[in-house]
């Protein structure tokens, strides 16, 4: 004899093996939740279509209240035959109603049933991600409102570039995760779709009413194809993809500041709440949160990649190899919390050293703001960069600054530069010189901060 729901045909159990293979409860008990969600909504939509009884309907209802209310106080008590979450509740609900839960799966399978409980489950996640993005979002930028004063070097290459504000630099990790959290919301809208009422992949007898369904459970669709509903995980990868891509976001950002509050670039520095130190070497503060986050992406990008090749050679409909869809999204959902989590306390707690960064700004970053003065009066930009290229090399010869250079030296280089380059070689001047849409001037980066607030209130 068998004891699973799904017995009848079988003479024997399995080994205990393949037990242990192929169970999920371990894993899937979190959807317990969701679980009994789509039950109620179904018993709901079977008494619409007359197989149950409005009695019915509600003992079923009341019993998994019961059942729910165990998973709660963490008194629910699983037995060998629970395989998944789903066989999980259905069992206990027999014992806590009686034969009437047997009326429960009428016309439903497990593989509508499961799909209904990842895209419950995914939806609510989105929706707290959603605030974990909006957070960080938010403390990036009142740090950058906040210091916005303090140049620091552009890099290009990892080789100084050219001067920008701190707020440009940490704005510009900032708004990869404004375009996260608007991937996000349109991921949502593809998970927020109705699968239950597909049944195993034929679709359900009883004319029960898809649309009511869909409503109570706040789905924004109807799945429009039974096998499809039942077999598509893409609402899995496509939020796989949506978590990858802002990890690698997130790892950017991790990897400036673990160079930045390195010694001798010594930018930033990471309150000690987000650091750990050495076993060994008594004088480190390590930048582990960032380094945790920048290493923690790798296993996000690896749960889409293995999702996407469990999907790959899957005929149609649902096969069990769909239950390899649920880890790589829990672990997922996880992990980007976490990062950011950790990231947004890290950044609102550390400090931005601009002794520092003023530290490392020789004046060759101020070339090219050379060039372009000769631009402003009449000389072409090639013959300009030219011009100022030969300033650098002048000033490297002798071992000085491009400040430092006479009179006579610009004179040389170009005949416009006689006069001399007076508060041309000025790192402010040069930062308030773009003051384009997008550039570095005060006014531009208060534009950026309210574009950045605005999107925010509009995601
Ligand atoms: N635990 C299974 C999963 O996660 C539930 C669906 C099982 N369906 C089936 N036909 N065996 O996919």
């Amino acid at each position: 004899m068998n004891n699973k729901l799904w017995g009848g045909r079988f003479e024997g159990g399995v080994v205990p093996a393949m037990a242990a293979f192929s169970d999920s409860i371990a894993f899937d008990r979190r959807l317990w939740r969701v679980d009994i969600q789509g039950s109620q909504a179904y018993a709901a939509a079977l008494g619409g279509a007359g197989l149950l009884t409005a009695e019915e309907v509600s003992e079923l209802q009341s019993g998994l209240d019961r059942v729910a209310a165990e998973w709660e106080s963490d008194t629910f008590e699983l037995r060998p035959s629970d395989e998944d979450i789903h066989t999980a509740n259905e069992r206990r609900l027999g014992e806590l109603v009686g034969s009437v839960a047997g009326k429960l799966h009428t016309g439903r399978s497990r593989n509508d049933q499961v799909a209904t409980d990842l895209r419950l489950w995914l939806r609510d996640e989105i929706d707290a991600l959603h605030g974990d993005l909006r957070q960080l979002i938010g403390v990036m930028a009142d740090r950058a409102e906040e210091l916005l004063g303090v140049a620091m070097p552009g890099f290009t290459h990892l080789q100084t570039a050219q001067p920008i504000r701190f707020s440009h630099w940490l704005l510009s990790h900032a708004w990869p995760l404004v375009r996260d959290l608007e991937r996000l919301g349109q991921v949502r809208a593809r998970v927020n779709v109705l699968p239950l009422g597909s049944g195993a992949l034929a679709g359900n007898p009883f004319a029960i009413d898809r649309e009511k369904l869909a409503a109570a459970l706040g789905f924004e669709a109807v799945s429009a194809n039974s096998v499809d509903a039942v077999s598509t995980r893409d609402f899995a990868a496509e939020f796989l993809f949506a978590a990858s891509l802002s990890m690698v976001h997130l790892s950017q950002l991790a990897e400036d500041i673990v160079i930045h509050s390195s010694q001798p670039f010594g930018f930033l520095q990471l309150a000690d709440a987000y650091s750990t130190g050495s076993s060994l070497m008594p004088q480190k503060k390590n930048p582990d949160s960032f380094e945790l986050i920048r290493g923690k992406s790798g296993r996000v990008a690896g749960s889409l990649t293995g999702l996407l090749i469990t999907l790959k050679g899957l005929p149609r409909a649902y096969n069990r190899d769909l239950q390899e869809d649920k880890e790589p999204l829990f672990d997922t959902v996880a992990t980007w919390h976490g990062a950011l989590e950790i990231a947004a306390g890290a950044i609102a707690t550390m400090e931005c050293r601009s002794d520092r960064t003023a530290a490392v700004m020789d004046d060759f970053m101020l070339a090219t703001d050379v060039a372009e003065h000769l631009v402003r009066r009449g000389v072409p930009f090639r013959q300009a960069h030219h011009v100022a290229g030969a300033a650098v090399r002048l000033a490297e010869t002798r071992g000085l600054a491009l400040a430092e250079l006479e009179a006579a030296d610009w004179a040389s280089l170009h005949p416009t530069l006689a006069g001399g380059i007076a508060g041309l070689l000025d790192f402010e001047a040069s930062l308030e010189s773009r003051d384009v849409e997008g550039g570095t001037s005060e006014r531009a980066q208060r534009t950026q901060l309210e574009r950045l607030r605005q999107s925010l209130e509009r995601l």
